[in-house]
């Protein structure tokens, strides 16, 4: 009996046990199996970013924290386009997506990640995961004298960074391509105005890292369906968004344009006026008198950010399937004389100027013949006022002194 007993209290206790083991296990299976959903994208099928709508077109903006980027996300959330921005926030600013999702706060409008383009596995997974109709890629590091100095990495985070964007966008069945290319791929050309046939012959690794990306993009493209458009942008010249009526709200939250400190010295001549107009720094510095040109400094085709931004949207509307379009945006002026006159009467402030020599990698003398893009996309440059546009630039300088006041600092890539 009490041999019977013990066997059955041991057989008692084993088969408690393996329970006891099996509920164990089938709680970690269920856990698994969870985790493995998750990871997938089928999963997320409720998040309106991983599934196709008719009739919206989800637009990923690379680089859309930034100073193009985060006006031309504002553009096509405004025409009602679904927006994924991607972003390493290594020069944008959250400030500018903070706007953005006040203005757009709707579920399935505008989401953010961050990542780095350099990291491939990542951007995979972001393709993998979102089912974008279209690229607009800005996401670059984008200065001339720093490309003179750094050049390695304008060509890791330029041509790198797209290739690595098209690989993603060819192996997720992505079909359309706008990418924001540069004007400093055409070098110093021996006639003006350029056209999109003047030999592209740049001088400074930006430009360089430019062109060897608007070439793997076009060699891609021989043997893809895809829809691509390459716009050489001129230069943006301030950061006014005309959209919006100019109700208080709206006013504080439009985009402005807020270069990092350091930065500053490599920036654009509308915000270096600005900052000496504030007394950030103590006067403009003019690199170069010695050019051919009829007073020896620079010339340079200025265009307001609201056209660029039209441009691309207009590239967008236009881009067709197994086609390539390649457009200069730009005004074809050369306002580069009255840029300081108008700064100097806004702000009522005698901006002391200092002639130095040339910096390395500067060309003398650039603007676009926007012909083309005027016949085949049906875009020619609207906002050509400077003064009434440096003017509301201004009145955004004045409103936020500490630009968005963001205090992320993450380095860069
Ligand atoms: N501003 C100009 O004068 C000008 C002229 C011609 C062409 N462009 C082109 O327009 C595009 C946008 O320029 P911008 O003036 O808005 O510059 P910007 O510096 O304001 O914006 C670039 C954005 O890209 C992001 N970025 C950079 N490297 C990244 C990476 N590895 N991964 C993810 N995000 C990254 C930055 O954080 C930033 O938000 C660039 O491709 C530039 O070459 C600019």
């Amino acid at each position: 009996m009490s041999l019977g007993g013990k066997v059955w209290i041991t057989w008692t206790r084993k088969t408690k046990s393996n329970y006891v083991g099996k509920i164990i296990l089938a709680a970690a299976l269920t856990a698994l199996c969870i985790l493995m959903l998750k990871q997938s994208p089928s999963f997320n099928s409720r998040s309106p970013f991983s599934n196709h709508e008719p009739g919206v077109t989800h637009v990923l903006v690379t680089g859309g924290a930034g100073y193009i980027g985060s006006h031309a996300a504002l553009r096509l959330l405004k025409d009602s386009h679904r927006v994924t921005v991607v972003d390493n926030l290594s020069r944008g600013n959250m400030g500018a997506v903070k706007v953005l999702q006040e203005l757009f706060p709707e579920p399935g409008r505008l989401q953010f990640i961050y990542a780095d383009l350099g990291n491939a596995k990542a951007v995979n997974k972001i393709f993998a995961e979102n089912a974008f109709d279209a690229v607009m890629h800005f996401a670059a590091v984008a200065y001339v004298g720093e490309s003179t100095l750094d050049p390695l990495k304008y060509y890791h985070n330029i041509t790198s960074n797209t290739l690595v964007v098209l690989e993603a966008m060819a192996a997720h069945g992505v079909k359309t391509l706008i990418y924001s290319s540069t004007c400093a791929t055409y070098g110093e050309p021996e006639k003006m105005p350029i056209t999109e046939e003047t030999p592209q012959l740049p001088i400074n690794p930006y430009g360089k890292a430019k062109k060897m990306a608007e070439d793997i993009i076009l060699d891609f493209h021989k043997n893809s369906n895809m829809a691509i458009m390459i716009l050489r942008l001129f230069h943006p010249h301030v950061s006014f968004f005309h959209y919006f009526s100019l109700s208080v709200k709206t006013q504080m939250a439009r985009l402005g344009e807020a270069p990092r400190p350091e930065l500053r010295e490599h920036g654009r001549i509308s915000g270096a006026c600005f900052d000496a107009a504030r007394g950030i720094i103590p006067g403009l510095k003019v690199r170069g008198v010695d050019y051919k040109t009829p007073d020896g400094t620079c010339i340079r085709d200025y265009i307001d950010v609201t056209d660029l931004v039209d441009a691309h949207v207009k590239a967008l509307e236009k881009a067709m399937p197994g086609k390539v379009g390649i457009y200069n945006v730009g005004t074809g002026r050369d306002q580069s004389r009255s840029l300081l006159r108008h700064v100097r009467r806004l702000t009522g402030v005698n901006i002391k100027v200092d002639f130095l020599p040339r910096r390395p990698g500067d060309y003398a003398e650039v603007f676009s013949d926007p012909s083309k893009i005027l016949l085949e996309l049906n875009w020619t440059a609207q906002y050509t006022d400077l003064q009434k546009s440096l003017g509301i630039a201004w009145r955004w300088q004045k409103l936020h002194r500490n630009g968005y006041g963001t205090s992320v600092t993450i380095a860069d890539s």
